[in-house]
């Protein structure tokens, strides 16, 4: 469960466990981690391991890799980042970052993982993409195209896995609550409205169980016909409606 000191990624550890899973917490912040460790621990009585790695560094990657002894049942790339602003002002080791942590960081995860699950037969893998990833976004344009990398390749990869039997579920939420906004720096105008990231979570789960959203769930009516409308507009026009909406003030 990578992400999991904040937000979505905190959320998808509890209900996992509570749904009976043994869960592995990962993400940079230790203190958050041993303290959700204990939380869940104490709640559900299943064991819950916490392993502090940066996803953002290669190194950070190989070394979870190499901390995760058991091939376990489910992965779930959750940990992501975005960026708000003009992307030509963004410092470029934030723009690095988040393309390794949200794509290198995802891929290296789900392929290393994905292939032993497939010698053993079974196995899932839940990539958190977003609805963002449906359609170009200025102000958010690389974490935009990072979501569209998620999108495209977890839906490549699922095709592949399926005959092996590995399930790989892309989950693209809408706005959700979470220090998400805090940290890509979102104006307070946009910020504090969304999904309780509970429900985004219950929600997702459910669909990847019951198997009724095939290998792709976007979360909410709403976000699911938002979809569908930004990939019927020309891309020129949507870009600059967005562009207007968007543009720092
Ligand atoms: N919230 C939304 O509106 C929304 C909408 C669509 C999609 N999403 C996606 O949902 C996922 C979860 O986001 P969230 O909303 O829950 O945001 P969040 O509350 O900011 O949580 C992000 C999580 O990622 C971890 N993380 C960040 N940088 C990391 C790094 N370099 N190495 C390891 N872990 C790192 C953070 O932990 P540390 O800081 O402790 O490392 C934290 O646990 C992301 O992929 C995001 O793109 C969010």
């Amino acid at each position: 469960m990578t992400g999991a000191s904040a937000g979505i990624g905190a959320e998808y550890a509890r209900q996992l466990a509570r749904r009976g899973c043994d869960v592995i917490l990962v993400a940079r912040r230790a203190d958050r981690l041993e303290t959700l460790a204990r939380e869940i621990g104490t709640e559900t009585g299943r064991k819950v391991t916490a392993i502090t790695a940066d996803l953002a560094d290669p190194r950070g990657v190989r070394s979870l890799l190499d901390q995760i002894t058991t091939l376990p049942d489910m992965l779930v790339n959750n940990a992501g980042r975005g960026a708000y602003g003009p992307a030509v002002e963004a410092p470029m080791e934030t723009v690095l970052g988040m393309v390794r942590l949200n794509t290198e960081a995802l891929t290296v995860l789900s392929l290393e993982l994905g292939r032993k699950m497939a010698a053993r037969g079974s196995g899932c893998i839940l990539n958190v993409a977003s609805t963002i990833g449906y359609q170009p976004v200025p102000y958010f344009a690389v974490y935009a195209a990072t979501k569209a990398y998620v999108l495209s390749f977890s839906e490549a990869l699922a095709a592949e896995l399926y005959p092996k039997g590995v399930r790989v579920f892309t989950v693209s939420p809408g706005a959700t609550q979470s220090e998400f906004g805090a940290v890509a720096g979102v104006p307070a105008a946009f910020a504090g409205f969304g999904a309780p990231a509970a429900a985004l979570v219950r929600r997702s789960l459910d669909a990847c169980e019951r198997q009724v959203w095939g290998d792709s769930y976007i979360d909410g009516a709403l976000n699911r016909a938002g979809t569908v409308i930004s990939q019927l507009t020309p891309s020129f026009l949507l870009t600059h409606f967005t562009a207007g909406l968007l543009r720092p003030r």
